[in-house]
């Protein structure tokens, strides 16, 4: 078999392109693609010459430390429980980036890009949305482009990333105060719980809440859409703006607990995420009304997010969207959840949070387990863990679920990890 038959599948148009030059036929950017379209022309007609290109290009990039073939299989990512950050960028998102428009986004003059934002305006019943690079840049850039200048507090729950782990940038880019809710039930967040951290009062010794940002799912939990609404319609009558960091509603969308439209209606803006579960290798969304999105790629601009040729990153995107949620593969990681944490019990281990979506927490300190020694444990068969968090994503296969087992086995009952 030749070096490049194994390097790239049969299918795959670049394969037939050859490396030299790329002709893409009436690309209609504006159709989900299920197969690339593309024609080449090629000046010399040698598969192996392309073979030999990324070879060399691999070689001059990481000196020949990594093999080439980064795209047709998950690599690592299959064996990486520690977040669905791990996994990696498929062939066909390659194949969309080499397709990709390249004109400038800073003038919003490239199709790839647009279109990519007029289709998630659609998918969840918005008006417009803006391509973002990370889920942090989303929400800051949210919750920047809604407040104005203080005083002013936003309302978070006190497990949210936009508080823990976001650099304190909304006190840094917004000067709000950040008021934390604990809540009741302790899973998800009730309207009971908000009310009592939010301020309506305009006694001028206070911090009036000008904006609730609620998270879905959190830590895999997911806030229930009736409880989202109930929340909604008394955030709106009492004039405080409803923003959502969700960069995993994909996740609470697949397990069937809403669609994507009902849940963004009860927001004015909602951050998604393209590069965790979906698999993108970059980027992010926010969604909202045209006014709410024309102040935010201004925001935006001012953090140094504008982007050039953003049809690069944002062709894959538009794959993961198709290929990884509309194509029905987040289903299939939620039953692996389900499966790994019923390996859990059945070895008498308990779990830390209910499981129902793509995250199975273990609770280690329970079973006298520290984080590093399950770390250890877990690199001893090729498996890399961050702890009691288990975060299942599509590209965790049936392998690195016998080969958890195995650790599992080791630390509850003693046995040693030979899987
Ligand atoms: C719920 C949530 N929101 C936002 C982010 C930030 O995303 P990024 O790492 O792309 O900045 C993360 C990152 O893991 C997250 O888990």
């Amino acid at each position: 078999m030749s070096y490049i038959s194994r390097l790239l599948p049969r299918s795959s148009s670049i394969v037939k392109a050859g490396w030299i030059h790329l002709r893409v036929n009436s690309v209609r950017l504006n159709q989900p693609r299920r197969c690339i379209s593309s024609r080449a022309t090629s000046t010399n007609g040698s598969t192996s010459r392309l073979g030999e290109h990324m070879e060399n290009e691999a070689q001059h990039l990481n000196n020949g430390t990594v093999p080439v073939d980064n795209w047709s299989h998950p690599g690592p990512a299959a064996f990486d429980f520690r977040s669905d950050v791990m996994t990696t960028p498929t062939m066909r998102m390659l194949s969309a980036i080499s397709s990709t428009t390249l004109l400038d986004d800073v003038y919003q003059l490239d199709p790839t890009t647009n279109n990519l934002e007029a289709f998630i305006a659609e998918l969840t019943g918005k008006e417009t949305s803006l391509f973002v690079l990370s889920g942090t840049m989303g929400n800051q850039v949210a919750i920047r482009a809604h407040l104005q200048g203080p005083p002013h507090s936003v309302v978070t729950d006190h497990r949210s990333h936009i508080w823990k782990y976001e650099a304190g940038g909304v006190a840094s880019l917004c000067g709000a105060l950040i008021r934390l809710v604990e809540p009741s039930n302790g899973d998800f967040v009730t309207l009971e719980d908000v009310q009592k951290q939010t301020v309506l009062s305009t006694n001028v010794h206070y911090c009036p809440t000008k904006l609730i940002s609620l998270e879905n799912t959190l830590d895999g939990i997911i806030l229930p859409l009736a409880e989202c609404r109930r929340i909604s319609t008394w955030a709106r009558e009492n004039d405080i703006i409803m923003h959502l960091d969700g960069a995993r509603l994909w996740e609470a969308v697949a397990s069937g607990a809403g669609s994507l439209k009902d849940y963004c209606a009860c927001f004015d803006s909602i951050s998604l995420c393209f590069s965790k579960g979906l698999g993108a290798p970059i980027g992010s969304i926010i969604v909202g009304t045209q006014p709410f999105c024309d102040r935010a790629r201004w925001i935006r601009k001012s953090i140094g997010g504008g982007l050039r040729q953003a049809g690069v990153v944002t062709a894959a995107a538009r794959v993961a969207v198709e290929d990884t949620f509309l194509g029905g593969k987040l289903q299939a990681s939620h039953l692996r959840a389900q499966r790994i944490a019923q390996m859990w019990r059945d070895r008498g281990g308990k779990l830390a949070n209910p499981v129902q979506t793509n995250m199975v927490w273990l609770d280690l300190e329970a079973a006298g387990i520290t984080d590093e020694g399950f770390v250890e444990e877990g690199e001893k068969v090729g498996l890399m863990l961050g702890g009691g968090r288990l975060v299942i994503h599509y590209q965790i296969g049936d392998e690195a679920v016998m080969k958890l087992e195995g650790v599992m086995d080791a630390v509850l009952k003693g046995k040693k990890t030979n899987r």
